[in-house]
C-alpha cells in the first residue's frame, strides 16, 4: 500500500565518517530498508543504505575511499563530477568482483579488483554538488535502482565565505522514482533483473533476444510510480520560516521533472552542476533531467507560518506529480543572505576544435554516432589542458553527460541557452531533434573517460562511448 503523501518524513542521509586522515571506507551490501511504511524493501546500498551516505569532501584534501562490495553482483563506483583520475573514475569494466563470484564471461579487457578497491580522488575542484552512483557495464541502470547511489559535496574557501544558509538549513535533496511489488520490494522489469546476476552480457547486438533494451516498453528507459526523496515516498520535512539551500540532484533512472513550488514561489539559483554561479539567478521553475544537479535557495520566510509549500513535477499527472512538501512551522531568526557575487567561476576558454556527437537510435540500440559502445575505442582524443566546442544532436530527449570534463552551454539550436542553462556543468539534457553545442575542458588527468546518455537503460543499451584524453 502506497503512503498517502507528505506525511512520511524527509530523511538526512548520514554523512560519511572517515575511518583515518584521508581515508574511508564504505561496503555495499545488502539490507532491509523501510522506505513504504510498514512494509520492507531489500536494497543494496552503499553502507547499507539507500542513498548512501553523504561525502562531504574538501577542495585540496585528496581522500581514499575503499569500496568493499558484499553483494551478489560485480560494481563499479563513478563519482559524478568529479576531476578524477582514470583509474579511479567507475570505469564500466573496472570492477569490484565480490568474495566467490565467477569472471568467466567477462568483456575483453575487463579488470577485476577482488572484494575491495581503493577509489583515490584528488578534490582538485571548485565547491559543488556531486554524487557518485555504480557504473557497471551492461548493468548500470538495475544497480542503482536497487539503491546504489548517493550524494557528495566538495566544499572550499570561497564558498565558506559567503553567507549562504548551511548547517540544518542545507539539505542535500536525491529525487528518484521508483515501483514496488505488492510485498514491497523493488519492481524492476523482469528481463533485466534475471540478468542481473553472474552473467556479463555484451555490447554491440548482444542486448537482443530478451533484454529489456528491446521491449518497446522500456525503450525510453524505466520509470517509477512513486516519487522518493532521499530514499523516502512523498516526504515532508519541517521548515522554518528562513532560507535554505537545497541540493536538488535528480537520480532517477529516466524520468525528468519541471520543479515548481505551489502556491508559487521562486528558485533563487546558485550552483549548477560543477559549482557556484557568478551570481544568482531566480526561476520560477527548474528543469532537471538525469544526472543533473541544481544548488538553489528558497526562503521559506515568503510563506505564512503554518502554510504547505509543495514541491511538484509540472511534467507529471496524477501521484507522480507530487514530489515533496515543506511546512513552514515556526517564525525564525535568519542571518542568511544570498549575495549578488557568488564566485569567479573559471573563464571561457577558446576553443581549439569541434566535434559532432549524435544521439541516436539506430535499428535495436541506443547509440553515439551509430556506434554502440565498444569499451577501449575512443570516438575523440582531445588534449590535456584544451577546450572544445561538443556539438550534441539527438532524436529524443538524452541528458548526455562528461566524465571529467565540466561544460558550459554555449547555444540550443544556434540560439541563447536558457536561464536554466547557466554555470559550469558536467550533464545536459539534450531534447528531441534539438543541437546543443557546449564547450568543455579537458583538465585535470590524461586518460580514458567517457561520455554517455545518463538516462540509465540507455546507457546499458549502448549510448555510450569512450574518450581520451592525451
Ligand atoms: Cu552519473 Cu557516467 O555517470
Ligand atoms: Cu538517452
Amino acid at each position: 500500500p502506497l503512503p498517502e503523501p507528505f506525511t512520511v518524513p524527509l530523511p538526512i542521509p548520514e554523512v560519511a565518517r572517515p575511518s583515518g586522515p584521508g581515508r574511508y571506507e564504505v561496503t555495499q551490501r545488502v539490507a532491509a530498508a523501510e522506505i513504504l511504511p510498514g512494509s520492507r524493501t531489500e536494497v543494496w546500498g552503499y553502507g547499507g543504505t539507500f542513498p548512501g551516505p553523504t561525502f562531504e569532501l574538501r577542495r585540496g584534501t585528496p581522500v581514499t575511499i575503499a569500496v568493499r562490495n558484499e553483494l551478489p553482483v560485480p560494481t563499479s563506483t563513478h563519482l559524478h563530477g568529479g576531476v578524477t583520475p582514470p583509474g579511479s573514475d567507475g570505469y564500466p569494466t573496472d570492477l569490484v568482483v565480490p568474495a566467490g563470484h565467477s569472471t568467466r564471461h567477462g568483456h575483453p579487457g575487463e579488470v577485476h579488483h577482488q572484494v575491495v578497491k581503493d577509489y583515490r580522488y584528488p578534490v582538485e575542484q571548485r565547491a559543488a554538488t556531486l554524487w557518485y552512483h555504480d557504473h557497471r557495464m551492461d548493468f548500470t541502470a538495475p544497480q542503482v535502482w536497487r539503491g546504489l547511489a548517493g550524494m557528495a559535496l566538495v566544499r572550499d574557501e570561497e564558498e565558506d565565505a559567503l553567507p549562504l544558509p548551511r548547517g540544518e538549513r542545507e539539505l542535500p535533496l536525491m529525487i528518484c522514482d521508483r515501483s514496488f511489488e505488492e510485498d514491497g520490494s523493488f519492481r524492476y522489469p523482469q528481463a533485466y533483473s534475471a540478468h542481473g546476476g553472474a552473467h556479463g552480457g555484451m555490447h554491440g547486438g548482444m542486448h537482443g533476444g530478451d533484454w529489456l533494451g528491446l521491449d518497446g516498453d522500456y525503450m525510453e528507459g524505466v520509470e517509477g510510480d512513486v516519487i522518493l526523496v532521499n530514499g523516502a515516498p512523498w516526504p515532508v520535512a519541517e521548515v522554518a520560516a528562513a532560507r535554505y539551500r537545497l541540493r536538488l540532484l535528480n537520480a532517477s533512472n529516466a524520468r525528468r521533472y519541471r520543479l515548481q513550488l505551489t502556491p508559487g514561489g521562486r528558485f533563487t539559483q546558485i550552483g549548477s552542476d560543477s559549482g557556484l554561479l557568478a551570481a544568482p539567478v531566480a526561476h520560477d521553475t527548474i528543469p532537471i533531467s538525469p544526472g543533473e544537479r541544481y544548488d538553489v535557495v528558497v526562503d521559506f520566510s515568503a510563506y505564512p507560518v503554518g502554510s504547505a509549500v509543495t514541491l511538484v513535477n509540472t511534467l507529471a499527472e496524477g501521484m507522480q506529480r507530487n514530489v515533496m512538501r515543506f511546512v513552514v512551522t515556526r517564525a525564525a531568526r535568519d542571518d542568511s543572505a544570498v549575495p549578488a557575487t557568488l564566485s569567479r567561476p573559471p573563464r571561457r576558454p577558446r576553443p581549439v576544435a569541434t566535434r559532432t556527437f549524435d544521439f541516436r537510435r539506430t535499428g535495436e540500440s541506443w547509440t553515439i554516432n551509430a556506434k554502440p559502445y565498444r569499451p577501449g575505442v575512443p570516438l575523440a582524443r582531445p588534449r590535456l589542458g584544451t577546450a572544445e566546442v561538443w556539438r550534441l544532436t539527438s532524436d529524443f530527449h538524452h541528458p548526455v553527460h562528461l566524465h571529467l570534463a565540466h561544460f558550459q552551454i554555449l547555444a540550443r539550436n544556434g540560439r541563447a541557452p536558457a536561464a536554466t542553462d547557466g554555470g559550469w556543468k558536467d550533464t545536459v539534457d539534450v531534447r528531441p531533434y534539438e543541437v546543443v553545442d557546449v564547450l568543455a575542458r579537458f583538465d585535470g588527468h590524461r586518460g580514458r573517460y567517457m561520455l554517455h546518455c545518463h538516462n540509465l537503460e540507455h546507457e546499458d543499451m549502448a549510448m555510450m562511448a569512450d574518450f581520451e584524453v592525451i
